[in-house]
């Protein structure tokens, strides 16, 4: 897989005329925050070797390499999910790639479900630690330690100095956020009342489908990291509805000017 992975980085790095200190992964509905980037290259996944190829609804599968809030930065616009049917180790190629292109930390949106009672449909939710519950884990394997040790501390995961610097971005600005665990699982199905009631009671504030395996791939490799979620539906008993991607989309896109605030801001702090 290194090989691969240098492949990839030697390709972009072919292609960029500065090196990004800056990863973002965008999630459902939120690629909005591409129009704030003063881009200078767009690169499709499919041409980049070795890249995977992105098929999910709303995700359009390019690396955009530019300037925002003062920093260069690598955002993927479009993420590969497990329950595509990548591998792990696919789904955090593109963590793997940032690292050896020199980015010193990463920025990761996603759309969530909220199981906490206090949170309202359209909240945002710095993401403060997480939970694997992926049946799967991306650093199984023979571990690659050109990344990092063979068992990765994870006391940290969602860096505290950036989540306080985000936290004061969003009082500055009148910004209401919510902070809280996000429980990482496969989908592709919503959850059932009972599933949501038991991540509730294991200690979640939100449920979602995506960024723990990045998160986990980034620390092992030292990557400080920040993480936020759009509450895009309610697992909270009382007020479970039928949860469509439609509606996931629509959601995250009108809360999306929030979250760009903050992220953009928070570049311009670090
Ligand atoms: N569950 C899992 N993933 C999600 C949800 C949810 O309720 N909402 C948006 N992504």
């Amino acid at each position: 897989m290194l090989v691969e992975i240098k492949a990839s980085v030697s390709f972009l790095k072919s292609k960029i005329s500065a090196a990004p200190e800056v990863g973002i992964i965008l999630g459902t509905g939120l690629g909005g925050l591409v129009q704030e980037i003063e881009i200078k290259h767009t690169i499709a996944y499919k041409e980049i070797p070795n890249f995977p190829v992105s098929t999910v609804e709303g995700h359009s599968g390019k690396l955009i390499f530019g300037v925002l809030g003062g920093k260069n930065v690598v955002a993927m616009q479009g993420r590969f999910h497990f329950y595509e049917g990548y591998t792990m180790q696919q789904v955090t190629f593109p963590v793997r790639v940032m690292k050896m292109l020199g980015v010193k930390m990463l920025v990761v949106s996603n759309a969530s479900g909220g199981v906490n009672e206090d949170f309202e449909i359209g909240d945002l939710m710095i993401i403060n630690d997480h939970i694997n519950f992926f049946p799967a884990h991306p650093l199984i394997g023979k571990n690659i330690s050109e990344f990092g040790p063979r068992f990765p501390d994870m006391s940290e995961a969602y860096d505290t100095d950036l989540i306080n610097k985000a936290k004061q971005i969003a009082k500055n600005n009148n910004i209401k956020v919510q902070e809280g665990v996000y429980l990482g699982l496969s989908g592709p199905t919503f959850e059932t009342p009972a599933e949501y009631r038991m991540i509730k009671i294991l200690g979640a504030d939100a449920v979602g489908m995506s960024t723990v395996p990045e998160v986990i791939v980034a620390r092992h490799c030292g990557i400080p990291c920040f993480a936020m979620s759009i509450i895009t539906d309610l697992g909270v008993q009382g007020k479970i509805v039928k949860v469509t991607h439609e509606e996931v989309q629509q959601v995250a896109a009108h809360s999306e000017k929030k979250m760009t605030l903050i992220i953009k801001e928070l570049m311009g702090e670090v």
